[in-house]
């Protein structure tokens, strides 16, 4: 199973909202999806319609990563969402420790899951540097950097080329929030389809609906189903689709394990 990270140098960009309807997204392509949130606010969870008052995690476990299988919630979406939770801060600490000191760690907490070729992990991170960020590394994750339509972002570009943040490894990047109403939105949206076409891995317009949606603990396709960002996300969720059959079909030893095929979308995942 292939494992996607999103995350960014800049905060409040959007990564946890593309990353719920990216999920959902590619489970409506037909992959079997578990959403997995790094992020001590927890906020993942919400994307899926788990109450506010829910602090059911797989952190708290953080001494039994194998555990964290069975503590994934099933939602409605027909994805499985591993939340945070709510936990202290110490729990929080030591969970960061394990990240940052067992180079296994991950794969100990997903290996089941990981041996599941038509299964891919989404993972939502905090904004910055954060511990996961090398930890996903051990289980060969493909970063998604999500960075907004805005000079702040722009300037952050040569950072990311020069290898900070996300060392040799080169992120895709999905440009948020772009308003193409604004001219600088869409200078700085054609600059970086330029300068990187072949990490752009698409953009996704400001919609009203998509900020609505968190509020109503909905998806962006539940809120605005005809909305632009409704349509941006599917694009996106399609050409990482692509990406993954592709990573997917090199590695696949029978037709069995290979990637879902196009027909099976929408089919209900049971958990591996
Ligand atoms: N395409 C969009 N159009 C309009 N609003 C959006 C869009 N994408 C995200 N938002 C809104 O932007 C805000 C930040 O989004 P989100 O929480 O997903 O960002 P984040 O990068 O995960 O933040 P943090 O760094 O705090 O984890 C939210 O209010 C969200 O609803
Ligand atoms: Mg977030």
């Amino acid at each position: 199973m292939p494992v996607v990270a999103f995350s960014s140098p800049k905060g409040g960009v959007g990564k946890t909202t593309l990353a719920a309807n990216v999920a959902i997204a590619l489970h409506d392509l037909g992959w079997g999806v578990v959403a997995m949130d790094f992020d001590v606010q927890n906020s993942l969870r919400l994307h899926f319609g788990i109450e506010l008052a829910d602090g059911r995690g797989y952190v708290a476990a953080h001494d039994q990563p194998e555990e964290w299988p069975n503590l994934a919630l099933p939602t409605d979406s027909g994805v499985f969402v591993l939340p945070y939770g709510q936990v202290t801060e110490q729990e929080r600490i030591l969970f960061e420790r394990h990240l940052m000191e067992e180079p296994d760690y991950l794969q100990r907490g997903l290996g089941p899951i990981l041996e599941r070729p038509d299964w891919v992990v989404l993972a939502d991170l905090p904004p910055g540097p954060a511990p996961a960020l090398r930890a996903l590394d051990g289980v060969g994750a493909l970063h998604i950097s999500v960075l907004l339509a805005d000079a702040t972002s722009l300037s952050l570009l040569p950072l990311i080329e020069r290898g900070h943040f996300y060392g040799d490894k080169r992120p895709l990047v999905v440009v948020n929030q772009v308003d193409p109403r604004r001219r600088l939105s869409r200078m700085v949206t054609d600059f970086i389809s330029g300068r990187i076409p072949e990490s752009l891995l698409g953009q996704v317009y400001r919609d009203e609906g998509a900020a609505e949606a968190i509020g109503w603990q909905r998806s962006v396709f539940e809120q605005a189903p005809s909305g632009v960002a409704a349509r941006d996300i599917r694009a996106v969720a399609e050409r990482l689709s692509l990406r993954l059959k592709g990573e997917a079909d090199d590695t696949a030893e029978t037709a069995e394990d290979a990637a879902p095929e196009d027909g099976e979308a929408g089919e209900a995942r049971k958990w591996p």
